[in-house]
């Protein structure tokens, strides 16, 4: 799609991130987007031409994935310094509404298995993406509709099994980012996010479940957020069949 929204009005800043900024932007129809924008600034120290090229394979991997629960990127410009991309505005970010206590029970457990559902299509498609967390989940929430949260944030991102390259030695955040995706060589397999869901479900379920309900539950949490890899489960599917054991129906 080829839309000049370069030139759409910017209500305001929504975050300043390592290399880009996010902005609120609306479209002459009135309607609103996000926008992130690469803004020069070289948090890493590896240069204009490698945060360029970064830029561009984090847009290249968020349009490879066609999937309710991630973040879509509806047009883009990049190869220049300015390099941006616009996306759906997502009203409701996870990390601001759990500093605010926002996040009860039933919707810590909506966002937990769509999460699930956004790995599983990105894995599907060749890639992990390093950074589930928070941050970096947010949701739509629309009058009279359930909220659709999505993953945003390919900035990490990675094919599965490859070394990162492209600069991109900076891993997730603690706690949520797996020992191996932050060290060298910096390679991570689909195990890799389990251990960011895994961290993802004790942060959420552990202070909102009865005790008698988190202990049904926390050895599969545990074993996808073992430190070792190998003692996680391998894929998505593995760790769904493992929820339904312990608590059927409800992932
Ligand atoms: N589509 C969106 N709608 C609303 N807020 C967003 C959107 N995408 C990102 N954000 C907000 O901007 C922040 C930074 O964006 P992100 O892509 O995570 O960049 P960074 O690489 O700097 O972490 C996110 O943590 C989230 O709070
Ligand atoms: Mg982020």
């Amino acid at each position: 799609m080829h839309l000049n929204f370069r030139n759409y009005k910017t209500v305001r800043q929504i975050a300043i991130g390592s290399y880009g900024t996010v902005d609120l932007v609306q479209a002459p129809s009135g309607n609103l987007y996000a926008k992130k924008t690469l803004d020069g600034r070289d948090n890493f120290g590896i240069g204009p031409k490698v945060l360029g090229a970064r830029f561009a394979a984090e847009i290249a991997m968020m349009r490879k994935i066609h999937h309710p629960n991630v973040m879509p990127v509806l047009a883009s410009v990049t190869g220049s310094q300015s390099s941006t991309y616009l996306m759906p505005f997502a009203n409701r970010i996870l990390w601001s509404e759990l500093k605010r206590d926002k996040i009860d029970l039933d919707e810590s457990i909506k966002i937990l298995t769509q999460m699930l559902d956004a790995l599983d299509a990105i894995h599907e498609a060749g890639l992990h993406h390093r950074d589930l967390c928070p941050a970096n989940i947010v949701g739509i929430s629309l009058p009279e509709k359930p909220i659709v949260w999505k993953l945003t944030d390919f900035g990490v991102a990675a094919e599965i099994g490859a070394e990162p390259g492209l600069g991109r030695r900076g891993c997730g955040r603690d706690p949520f980012a797996a020992p191996e995706t932050c060290k060298v060589p910096f390679k991570g397999t689909a195990k890799s996010d389990i251990f960011s869901w895994g961290e993802l479900a004790k942060a959420l379920l552990k202070p909102r479940m009865s005790e008698a309900e988190w202990h049904k539950i926390e050895p599969v949490v545990d074993r996808s957020r073992e430190l070792k890899s190998r003692g996680r489960y391998s894929n998505i599917h593995a760790l769904r069949i493992a929820l339904n054991k312990v608590v059927p129906g409800i992932f």
